[in-house]
């Protein structure tokens, strides 16, 4: 069967295609329209997915949403309507939001790709997260914990996963904690109230979380109550999001942790202020923590089973997978590469193939490389005629020279077949560099990334030699295979790891298998050998605000806006020119003439 997955209309949209039960492609439309988080229809990725398989529409089996949208227009409107009179402002905005495309998801994709209405099938949010982690996972029995901020009215479901022998697979979420109550929100609450992006710039809390210490979690307990079954429940009086738009933390929730920070305001870790904020997220981290260990602990007590798949866009938090690793019992904690709502495309594909049409069971390749192949022919073209010095070498060769510019200092574009599904650059779309000198974090920060200095850069270590740098506990290094966990840097190792340990002497390190990308482990193998130390720095490719970089054109024109000095496409190589010595200070303005008078002729 030829099934494509949709997830669209929140954020970050994607598409992805199984055919007889395998994942082929998988895309977010952000990476194809290069509009960050692009929330849109996924016009690109559809049909990015469709060309690269040779199918027309018609050749599709079925397409599988991954919501229910009437549901969640029910939960959007039952809740307007009980927070009326006081909801009446976010109202009409989430009417038109869900009346112009949420609801009527059937007819718009059945115009768009031409399909007959009948074709199009639609998964729960929660079941697709659910799938997402625990089909594409190499276990045949696992507990599921799904966690976000909320789909149609589920935000968090505990169950189980069994891909029987007879080749049937059963999956069912038995539990499940409904909107208000969230985690996700809760911690989207915390974003905003600290000055960022909600939706969008989570982890930066969770990166401010280690500067700060937990001295408010009495407060943030009062926000958020565990209850006696190990659920929870948010206090509503602390919470707007219920009621509008605009805000989603209430003035109680001022009175209780003082003023907000503005998004503009620099944090100053040195002022009260700056100490507090720093408190706070690392108190709502704390929290967050305790309560998914709490329900973790349960669910492993209550299915007996030794593993975990865990999915939904709280899956990103490397700091609670690596805590339920440790503390909730399970031996091998599960996390997929694209755990948020962009996974859920491939999620639902793969749910509606298992379970929905009931076809055989089928393992999944464990890998997250499933996006458009980069072209270092391509790279090589834009170079020459653009009058950069390209080199074609050889694969060992391409290989050699990026390790030597890594050794020398250099910050390295690196960029190698199919790109990444999910979040993270797992070294098919990186930025790679030294990771002893934190003058190279620096630049990176000023000149490429623009984050904020608060926020760590990640390492990313081939799998031999993980246990020599980082204390990885057992099952560390599968949650470190995407970068799911946060784990100690050995503290001998840390001066020479600088750039790339966090302030509380932590890493969110990729632990990398020579079977998932040879290239990059053979790149790690040839650095080790220069520097001793087989680690490297291994951040996002793109720049502030940007989408990650797919094409080869597009690797090429980052490298040419930024500080970036070589570039490495498949095995072609691009290295900036060293910069023009400046002309001798008594030349005047006749020389610079006669340079302006040659360039035009
Ligand atoms: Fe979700």
């Amino acid at each position: 069967m030829k099934i494509l997955g949709i997830s669209a209309h929140y954020h970050d949209s994607a598409a992805a295609l199984v055919v007889d039960g395998v994942p082929v492609c998988a895309v977010q439309e952000e990476r194809l329209s290069r509009r960050k988080n692009d929330a849109g229809f996924p016009v690109g990725a559809i049909e990015w997915c469709l060309d690269s398989a040779g199918l027309e529409p018609s050749g599709l089996d079925a397409v599988v949403f991954y919501e229910r949208s009437m549901l969640k227009f029910d939960r959007i409107l039952t809740t307007a309507l009980r927070a009326f009179p006081r909801s009446w402002r976010s109202f009409p905005h989430a009417i038109k939001n869900t009346l112009g495309e949420k609801v009527w998801v059937r007819g718009i994709i059945a115009s768009h790709l031409g399909i007959p209405r009948q074709k199009i099938v639609f998964t729960d949010h929660h079941a697709s997260h659910a799938a997402a982690a625990f089909l594409t996972a190499p276990t045949r029995r696992a507990a599921i914990l799904t966690a976000d901020g909320v789909g149609e009215w589920a935000t968090l479901t505990i169950g189980r996963g069994e891909r029987r022998a007879d080749g049937s697979t059963a999956m069912a979420l038995d539990r499940e904690v409904r909107f208000p109550h969230s985690l996700g929100l809760l911690y989207s609450a915390f974003t905003a109230y600290l000055g960022f992006k909600v939706n969008e710039d989570e982890y930066k809390v969770m990166g401010l979380a280690a500067y700060g210490r937990p001295t408010l979690k009495e407060q943030v307990r009062q926000v958020i109550r565990v209850l006696p079954d190990g659920a929870f429940a948010l206090v509503p009086a602390f919470f707007e999001f219920q009621t509008t738009a605009d805000c989603s933390y209430s003035s109680r929730f001022v009175d209780l942790f003082g003023p907000p920070r503005h998004a503009y305001d620099p944090i100053d870790l040195e002022s009260e202020d700056g100490r507090r904020f720093a408190d706070c997220a690392a108190s709502v981290q704390s929290v967050l923590e305790d309560v998914l260990v709490g329900i973790a602990a349960r669910l492993r007590r209550e299915t007996g089973l030794p593993d975990l798949c865990f999915g939904g866009g709280v899956a990103l938090n490397g700091l609670a997978n690596a805590r339920i690793l440790a503390e909730a019992g399970f031996d091998r904690v599960f996390v997929p590469p694209a755990p948020g709502d962009a996974g859920c495309a491939l999620g639902a594909a793969l749910y509606a193939d298992r379970l929905y049409f009931r076809q055989p069971d089928r393992d999944v390749p464990d890998h997250p490389f499933w996006g458009p192949v980069v072209d270092g022919a391509q790279l090589a073209r834009a170079a020459r005629e653009d009058g950069q010095d390209v080199e074609e070498l050889s694969d060992a060769a391409s290989i050699e020279r990026a390790a030597d510019a890594l050794a020398a200092g250099r910050i390295v574009g690196w960029m190698e077949g199919a790109c990444e599904f999910g979040p993270r650059a797992l070294g098919h779309r990186s930025l790679l560099a030294a990771p002893h000198d934190p003058a190279v974090r620096e630049r990176l920060n000023r000149d490429i990334k623009r984050r904020e200095e608060f926020r760590p850069f990640a390492p990313v270590v081939p799998a031999e030699a993980a246990d020599r740098y980082f204390d990885l506990p057992a099952g560390g290094a599968r949650l470190a295979r995407y970068m799911s966990g946060v784990f100690p840097v050995r503290p001998e190792w840390r001066p020479r790891l600088a750039a790339v340990t966090h302030v509380d002497g932590s890493a969110r390190v990729q632990v990398l298998e020579r079977g998932m990308a040879p290239r990059l482990h053979a790149l790690l193998e040839a650095f080790g050998r220069r520097t001793g130390v087989p680690v490297l720095l291994n951040t996002s490719f793109n720049v502030a605000g940007e989408p990650i970089v797919t094409a080869a054109l597009e690797g090429y024109t980052t490298f040419r806006r930024c500080g970036i000095d070589v570039l490495v496409a498949g095995s072609s190589v691009v290295t900036r020119r060293a910069a023009a010595p400046a002309p001798p200070k008594e030349s005047g303005a006749w020389s610079s003439n006669s340079v302006a008078a040659s360039t035009i002729a």
